[in-house]
């Protein structure tokens, strides 16, 4: 049944995807969570997801963009249009030119994406010393994934850092350990919409959540489209398997 195998092969890899590997260079070994999304059949805990976006709107859409995920795709997690329309009317967006040729600003609707609150990566760049990176596939884009950036949230040290220049912090799990972003997550720095009690850790596996369904919200179809393709080769193997001893039936006799 070479066929089959091969079927099996091709069904593998559609599956096969980054996930838990070691930190690029900075060498220290990622913590790692059971995310719901992983495997065959994972898919995204909706619950998890809307803790994240909280923390995201509340804590790191203050530094970051994300330039390639439109307000209104939160309806797949769960949140009504008006919902939408309400967490996209806090944000501001630049529009225009309008009649005057004028650029103007307006909240944001829901067909529009995540803005940067820099108008650019140089404005970023100039207050922080480097800019803070859009956010949109930041959970594709970096080795290690939603353990990479969990780890990070947590992989702060305040004595390590002491030393460092204004404006450098230490991180265990940033490739070369001096990054320039504060560390964020505080004791009960969110008050969760679902009462679960804000952590670090729990901040930190929610926000990564999110930012791993921003980047990737068609993971759920993406294996179930797997999974059809891999039945539909069985089914294929199978039906030239019994075409083939078919055909050969009379011949070997
Ligand atoms: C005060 C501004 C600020 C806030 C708030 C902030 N960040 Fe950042 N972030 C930065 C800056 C600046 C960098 C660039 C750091 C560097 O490359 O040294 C960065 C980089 C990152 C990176 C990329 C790290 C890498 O491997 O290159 C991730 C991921 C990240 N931030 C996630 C978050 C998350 C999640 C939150 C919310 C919990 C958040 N940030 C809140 C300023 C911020």
């Amino acid at each position: 049944m070479r066929t089959t195998f091969a079927a099996a092969l091709v069904g593998a890899a559609l599956f096969a995807t980054p996930s838990a590997a070691p930190a690029a260079e900075a060498g220290a070994e990622l913590m790692t969570r059971d995310w719901s999304f992983e495997g065959i059949f994972g898919s995204y805990d909706d619950a998890a997801a809307q803790r994240g976006l909280q923390v995201y709107d509340q804590v790191c859409a203050g530094c970051h963009g994300m330039k390639y995920v439109a307000f209104r795709t939160l309806t797949d997690l769960g949140y009504s249009e008006e919902e939408v329309e309400q967490i996209a009317s806090n944000y501001t967006v630049t529009d225009g030119p309008n009649d005057m040729g004028e650029m103007f600003e307006r909240p944001a609707e829901p067909n529009d994406t995540w803005p940067s609150p820099y108008r650019n990566d140089a404005e970023a760049a100039s207050i922080f010393g480097k800019a803070p990176p859009d956010m949109s596939v930041i959970a594709k884009a970096r080795v290690g994934g939603a353990d990479y950036l969990y780890s990070l949230m947590l992989g702060y040290d305040d004595e390590k850092g002491m030393d460092l220049s204004p404006g450098n912090y230490w991180n265990k799990f940033y490739p070369g350990n001096i990054i320039a972003m504060p560390p964020q997550l505080y004791p009960d720095l969110v008050q969760y919409a679902d009462g679960t009690e804000a952590t670090p850790e729990q901040m930190a596996a929610d926000v990564s959540h999110f930012l791993m369904w921003a980047a990737e919200p068609k993971l759920e179809q993406r294996k179930r489209l797997g999974i059809g393709f891999m039945l539909f080769c069985t089914a294929m193997a199978l039906i030239f398997y019994a075409m083939n001893r078919r055909l050969w039936a009379d011949i070997k006799k």
